[in-house]
């Protein structure tokens, strides 16, 4: 399709200061062009996630200091246009790409550029896009990345396999819920730890337990574990430490600067591994490995709600509430 041939402008939810959901409102902006490495996708759908509360409240983690402000901007965000991630159907492409051509189908990611939550973007041909999984809806496939990179990224920081006995803390999230499946997937005996009403999901993913937070607390339940994950902040190796098989791994999905920086101390409180990043970036091959997960049916998308691009304030008061399960959609198309 020739460029020329589209829309000169484009829809976007921006924010120009930090703040409550009301903060984010649709502007029409230029449609950009791709460069000579670069892929033009009209985007169908995109998750709407965590990182997009985070960056439009700045509000990180404690922990974060003022580290936090200098990131993600100290008067005004330094990054206007959210959305880390989505799916939709490439349109154009610069003059060197030879791996996609118009009417493809793909998911694409940013990492922390972000800027999803627009009708169309650009992203470089050999990062951040991977074919959209066989027998996946957009907003399925849109349901994918943040989760699941997240969770490969770390999982591949453990020795995790068939009777690995791995507890995932926060199991019924956008990270948890993919944990729990990928865990699952490779043999291992998965604990999930989620509140009650949100048991039967967890399970149908693949726990063979499930630990209700809201009246039991695993760590001091005297079960035992080769893998705690804690994608909820609230497992410290402090707290954890005693259910932690020595030379296991304790994989803080929720990290601050300090706990980085501590990690090798704290693995030897474990003696095993503690594993924190400030944030993964996905990479076409991550990508990758998340279509060929789900069209091998390890993997399946978690959607909790969808809405329509003209609601997305709503879709922000939603996330913010910290109760989905699984993932939030924006339908852009
Ligand atoms: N390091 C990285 O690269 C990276 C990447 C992605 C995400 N993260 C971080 O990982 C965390 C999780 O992200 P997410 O997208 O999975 O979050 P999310 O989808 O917003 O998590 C919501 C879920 O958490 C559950 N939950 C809340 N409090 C809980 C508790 N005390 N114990 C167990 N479950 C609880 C809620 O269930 P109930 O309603 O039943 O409470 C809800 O289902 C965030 O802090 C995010 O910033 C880090």
């Amino acid at each position: 399709m020739d460029v020329q041939t589209l829309p000169k402008t484009m829809r976007a939810a921006e924010i120009d200061r930090f703040g409550a959901p009301e903060v984010v409102h649709l502007a029409v902006v230029d449609r950009p062009d791709p460069g000579p490495d670069e892929v033009l996708v009209r985007m169908r759908a995109a998750s709407l996630t965590v990182a997009d509360h985070r960056m439009r409240a700045r509000d990180l983690p404690a922990g974060w200091g003022l580290v936090g402000p200098l990131m993600l901007g100290i008067r005004r965000p330094r990054t206007r246009r959210l959305g880390v991630d989505g799916a939709g159907v490439v349109v154009a492409t610069g003059a060197g790409v030879t791996a996609w051509a118009p009417g493809d189908e793909v998911l694409v990611a940013s990492g922390l550029a972000m800027g999803f939550h627009a009708e169309y973007v650009v992203v470089r041909a050999d990062r951040g896009i991977a074919r959209k999984p066989a027998g996946t809806t957009f907003e399925e496939a849109a349901a994918l990345p943040f989760g699941a990179v997240t969770a490969l990224v770390f999982l591949a920081r453990a020795q995790v396999g068939p009777g690995t006995r791995v507890l995932v803390n926060g199991a019924s999230g956008a990270v948890g819920t993919a944990v729990v499946q990928l865990a699952h997937a490779a043999g291992a005996h998965v604990t999930g730890v989620c509140s009650g009403r949100n048991a039967d999901l967890v399970r149908s993913l693949g726990a063979d337990r499930v630990v209700d937070y809201t009246t039991t607390d695993f760590a001091r339940e005297g079960e035992v574990y080769d893998v705690v994950v804690d994608c909820v902040g609230n497992a410290p190796v402090s707290r954890v430490a005693p259910v932690v098989r020595r030379g296991g791994a304790v994989l803080a999905v929720v990290g601050t600067p300090a706990s980085m920086v501590l990690a090798p101390l704290h693995g030897l409180r474990v003696r095993g591994t503690v594993a924190v990043r400030g944030a993964t970036i996905p990479l076409a091959e991550q990508l990758r490995q998340v279509t060929a997960a789900v069209e091998a049916g390890t993997l399946r998308p978690v959607v909790d709600r969808v809405f329509d691009f003209d609601d997305v304030v709503e879709a922000h008061r939603y996330v913010d509430t910290g109760r989905k399960r699984g993932n939030v959609v924006l339908r852009l198309a």
